[in-house]
């Protein structure tokens, strides 16, 4: 247990930020500074007292809400979970622990992680019902379109998951979608390329068992790799929680209208799968492979960007204006794990020679823009075998405690449902015309 004296809580201070409004109208409103510093106008009467809004497309300037789970500073490259520094996660802890630490907001003590372990475990397997359900997919489905349907039918197997009738049914929710996850995604990549399901094994730690269900045939001798799974797991924590980036946003956006938890981590996965979010892994590999075949320069590639006629994917943040604290942690990873499988990977080279290029040219320096953790990931999840279209779905399985623990979060909040308002650009009232007269 963290020592209470270290726990401070948020305060409303009384400190007021006075605005004065072009129509003479002045309100002073709340400011709200978390534990870290970081300082809020609290908003919430500004309509009620005033009529106006306030108008922050993209939210850049939004806090959306206060939360105890993951805390970044992007000026100084910090990430941590629950207080914990994610360097420290990343060498010292397991995915699982790490889903315990984000959801329950403690490391586990052993017997609590055996518990959850075993949780996971029971959970792990699909109704058969809903295995058959992948015979509806073309074996060229993306597996991202396959995971958020997989995850939303699940519900109609387990209607526990629709249903919580109270807190203590939670946790059997939150294991259920971790491990029923990862047994869909390494089914729906089983299906895409023509072979036999493979149940999963209750004797495997979660990311053996994953690699298992995603590696072995039948009747075949599969031995997980050490190494890999130790990278596999330290790539799931890496992508365990970012606080209220779009897909957790949208969780607790979707979250916020009574709908069920997995419905919401459904709609995270869809919001998940853009380039501008987690499809960037795959926009990454596919940009380093196109370097790597076309042999253009990297040189040429920046100045493409440049140019804006295309962007450097894996590069730049909206809250890391410094190092992304998981990519530095993932280029060495990569290196790592190269060497230890004996694998040479030319667009591990590409990558570093175009971090080297943008971090010391003027347009990547003077825009702050850094690696990020797509940056470096799609190398590693290439070694470990894990096809280029599936990278998404390994973030989504990674995010997933995350989200459980954000849906969670807001669902103990109990807060209004989250609305927001708008500005109205389109046409003021004008008439009818009948089709003829048009
Ligand atoms: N390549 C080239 N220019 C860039 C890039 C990039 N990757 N990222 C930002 N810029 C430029 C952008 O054009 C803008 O320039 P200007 O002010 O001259 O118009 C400036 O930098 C600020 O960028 P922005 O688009 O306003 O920043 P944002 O906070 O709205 O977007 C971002 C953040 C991550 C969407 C963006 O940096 C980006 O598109 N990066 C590439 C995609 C990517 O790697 N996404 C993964 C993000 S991290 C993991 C995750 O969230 O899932």
């Amino acid at each position: 247990m963290a020592d209470a004296t270290d726990v401070k809580s948020p305060e409303t201070e009384t400190r007021t930020a006075n605005l004065s409004l072009p129509d003479g109208q002045s309100l002073d409103l709340p400011v709200t500074v978390g534990v870290e510093n970081e300082c809020a106008v609290n908003v919430g009467a500004l309509r009620s007292e005033t009529g106006y809004i306030t108008l922050d497309p993209s939210y850049g300037n939004t806090g959306s809400c206060q939360s105890d789970i993951t805390f970044i500073d992007g000026e100084k490259g910090i990430l941590r979970y629950r207080g914990y520094p994610i360097e420290q996660l990343a060498q010292k802890s397991s995915f699982t622990e790490v889903a315990y630490l984000l959801i329950w907001g403690e490391l586990p003590t052993k017997q609590q992680l055996e518990n959850f372990s075993m949780l996971l475990t029971e959970n792990e397997m699909l109704h058969e019902g809903l295995r058959n359900a992948f015979e509806g997919f073309p074996p060229y489905g993306h597996p991202m379109a396959i995971l958020s349907a997989m995850i939303n039918a699940s519900a109609c197997y387990h209607p526990d998951l629709m249903e919580m009738s109270g807190e203590d049914d939670f946790p059997i929710a939150a294991a259920k979608l971790i491990s029923k996850v990862r047994t869909i995604a390494a089914f729906s990549y089983k299906k895409s390329i023509g072979q036999p399901a493979r149940y999963p094994n209750p004797a495997l730690s979660y990311c053996a068992n994953f690699l298992h269900m995603m590696f072995s045939i039948p009747y075949g001798r599969y031995e997980p790799e050490p190494e890999a799974t130790k990278a596999l797991s330290q790539f799931l924590i890496l992508h365990a929680d970012h606080e209220q980036n779009c897909s957790t946003s949208t969780v607790r956006m979707v979250g916020s209208s009574q709908a069920n938890l997995s419905a919401s981590v459904a709609a995270g996965v869809c919001a998940l799968w853009g380039p501008l979010h987690g499809g960037a892994n795959m926009a990454v590999i596919e940009m380093l492979t196109r370097i790597q075949e076309t042999g253009m320069s990297v040189k040429d590639y920046v100045e493409k960007v440049k140019k804006r006629e295309m962007k450097l994917m894996g590069f730049g943040h909206r809250v890391y204006k410094n190092f992304d604290p998981r990519a530095k942690i993932l280029q060495k990873a990569a290196a790592d794990l190269l060497d230890k499988l004996g694998i040479t990977d030319r667009r591990l080279e590409i990558a570093r020679e175009l971090e080297e290029a943008a971090l010391t040219d003027d347009y990547f320096v003077s825009r702050k823009l850094y690696p990020n953790v797509d940056f470096y990931s799609g190398i590693i999840l290439n070694a470990i075998g894990i096809p280029t279209n599936m990278f998404t779905v390994m973030f989504a399985i990674g995010r997933m405690p995350g989200w459980i623990a954000h849906w969670y979060e807001a669902y103990k909040q109990a807060g209004r449902i989250c609305r927001p308002r708008q500005i109205y650009t389109g046409p003021t009232e004008r008439q009818y015309v009948p089709i003829a007269e048009r």
